[in-house]
């Protein structure tokens, strides 16, 4: 068990593996990864140094969001595990010293939940209706949405149901929003963070944050069109969505259930917000800590990551809290990919060439060496920052994003439903499952990107309980994969997989577990971020230098012991153009 683990404050300086379930490790065979593939893989997860795992939704859903649109919010769905199976993964998970953080989606349930079925079946103006937002529909029979809102998703924000009302979905028309005006979705929130707390889930991370204190009363629907359901970066308050100050009272009621706990239970919100808001959710008496996505949406620019760095630890300072860095997640394109694409010095992630999202017949490729150097160089300079690393799972493996997808294979609702429909190919690139087992390869010359082959580079076992042959990944698997899959990547010392390994053990021993948000700057230059930290009391250093150079031109040195380097180094006091190192001082 990691000193760190032990401490009630881990979380402050935690490195954080996100879990796409689904994705992960199918143990049953089913193509769909589960909870059992997920305690399968503990030793790795130990091996590769972090301390907590964040598990994307696993409940009961229909997927119309990738499991984002709940059904049952104290349950396991049954394709992947049961209650017995997830307290077997969390006490696997906390014998390997690492803690087990669950995803809570208070914004909207599915419309399957029971309480949506129950809203349907009981009518205007009951009770049930009241937990969600039900309203009145414009024109003269009511037959037209109550405002143009659009959802996030795409197509318009209100559905209408049977007896002629209709309801609300900032997202999926799947996904209801709840009403938190109503009493009774906040004693059933506290109900579900003590139910995954009583079955030793150690904190939370709670998705869109940010939009639960919904304003929709007084003034008409219709005079509510002057905003849109897209802007949630306003920030005077007004928007009768998004970052409204009663939202602040949720948290402050959610503190006290976590409170109740010995140590009292983590929290991490997903908050889309201006920066000088988004510490508001991280403040002790709320959450306690909030995602910075700055890095997740930065170009490879040495001026963008200054400013997200700088701005990150300022924010984190400001409320108490510790800083966040996240360089991909399940919602956006993986970063080796977008660093291997044409840069330009603007925060451009949803702004990718449109012609390598859908690359269904066209040209364009990612420069991959480049990319690949490029996300080395770049956890060598996210891993010495204080604060939260978040790394999303294929992350250490250097995975690259799989834009060609056959679109009928296709999961995400976004490419079928945003304006412009079939332009983007969605999210489901990134969450294609891991690839564990190269002896698992397909066959290249039977293998179809729409059937599967029967391999699946060891995802799922080769058989299911019955002795039939696995279903095929949820999710086809390029043939590139094998290269990527663990076992090469455990063989090789100069993977991305030894990188991660090396640098996370190194972060443990070297790095002081301090609570302060801040590091001393080095004036390299404009191309270069360079940084310093001080070492462990119990370390042969001083201090750590964390140095990246973006620049065409190498940089000298400072003299000190080469920790780590992101590449081979032909000369050491010399540092090339998209290389990190970590240097320690005496
Ligand atoms: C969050 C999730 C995203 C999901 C959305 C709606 O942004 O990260 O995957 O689609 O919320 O729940």
């Amino acid at each position: 068990m990691t000193l760190n683990n032990l401490n009630d404050d881990w979380w402050k300086q935690a490195v954080v593996y996100q879990i796409y379930p689904r994705s992960f490790k199918d143990a049953n065979g089913d193509g769909l990864g589960d909870i059992p593939g997920i305690t399968s893989k503990m030793r790795y997860l130990r091996e590769l140094g972090i301390d907590a795992i964040w598990l994307s939704p696993f409940y009961p859903s229909d997927l119309a969001d990738g499991g984002y649109d709940i059904i049952d919010y104290r349950n396991v769905d049954p394709r992947l595990g049961d209650m017995a199976d997830f307290d077997a993964m969390v006490s696997q998970a906390h014998q390997e010293g690492i803690k087990v953080i669950v995803d809570i989606v208070p914004n909207h349930t599915a419309d399957r939940h029971a309480w949506f079925l129950e809203a349907l079946a009981s009518g205007r103006g009951s009770a049930a209706r009241d937990r969600y937002i039900f309203k009145e529909g414009s024109g003269p029979n009511g037959e037209f949405p109550p405002n143009d809102w659009q959802s996030l998703f795409g197509g318009p924000a209100w559905e209408r149901v049977e007896d002629g009302q209709w309801y609300l979905h900032i997202f999926a028309k799947e996904q209801p929003d709840l009403n938190w005006n109503n009493p009774e979705v906040h004693e059933e929130f506290k109900k579900t963070l003590r139910f995954w707390s009583d079955h030793g889930t150690d904190g939370f991370r709670v998705d869109v944050a940010h939009g639960l204190a919904k304003k929709l009363d007084g003034a008409s629907m219709k005079d509510l069109s002057r905003w849109t359901v897209h802007d949630s970066l306003s920030h005077d308050g007004t928007h009768p969505l998004w970052d409204r100050a009663q939202v602040h009272d949720i948290y402050r009621e959610w503190r006290q259930v976590f409170n109740e706990y010995d140590p009292p239970r983590f929290a991490v919100g997903e908050a889309w917000v201006v920066p000088e808001h988004q510490y508001l959710y991280a403040s002790p008496d709320e959450l306690g800590q909030v995602f910075n996505f700055e890095f997740a949406i930065a170009n490879w620019f040495s001026g963008d990551f200054r400013t997200a760095i700088r701005d990150g630890l300022q924010a984190a300072k400001s409320s108490g809290s510790t800083a966040t860095w996240v360089m991909s997640n399940h919602d956006v394109p993986r970063h080796p990919s977008r660093y291997g694409l044409p840069q330009a010095p603007s925060k451009a992630t949803h702004q990718l060439p449109k012609d390598w999202v859908l690359r269904d017949g066209s040209s364009y490729e990612e420069n991959r060496e480049l990319g690949s150097k490029r996300a080395r160089a770049a956890i060598l300079m996210e891993a010495a920052l204080p604060g939260s690393v978040y790394i999303y799972q294929g992350e250490e493996l250097g995975l690259f994003e799989v834009p060609d997808i056959p679109w009928d294979r296709l999961e995400d609702p976004t490419p079928f439903r945003t304006r412009g429909r079939y332009t983007e190919k969605g999210r489901d690139g990134c969450r294609v499952p891991l690839p564990w087992d190269s002896l698992d390869t397909p066959d290249p010359a039977s293998w179809n990107p729409r059937f599967g082959s029967g391999a699946s580079f060891g995802f799922s076992p080769a058989h299911d309980a019955d002795g039939a042959r696995s279903a095929d990944p949820h999710l086809p698997q390029p043939l590139w994969y094998r290269d990527f899959s663990v076992d090469v990547e455990q063989r090789d010392e100069t993977s991305m997989l030894s990188l991660y390994k090396a640098c996370l053990s190194r972060r443990a021993e070297l790095l002081t577990p301090a609570q302060d948000s801040s590091v001393t700057w080095l004036d390299e230059g404009d191309d270069v971020i360079a940084y310093t930290r001080d070492a462990a009391e119990s370390s042969a250093y001083t201090t750590i230098a964390s140095i990246t150079n973006f620049g065409a031109t190498a940089i000298t040195l400072p003299e000190g012991d080469l920790i780590l380097s992101s590449a081979q180094l032909d000369d050491r006091s010399q540092l090339p153009q998209d290389t990190s190192v970590w240097i320690g001082m005496r």
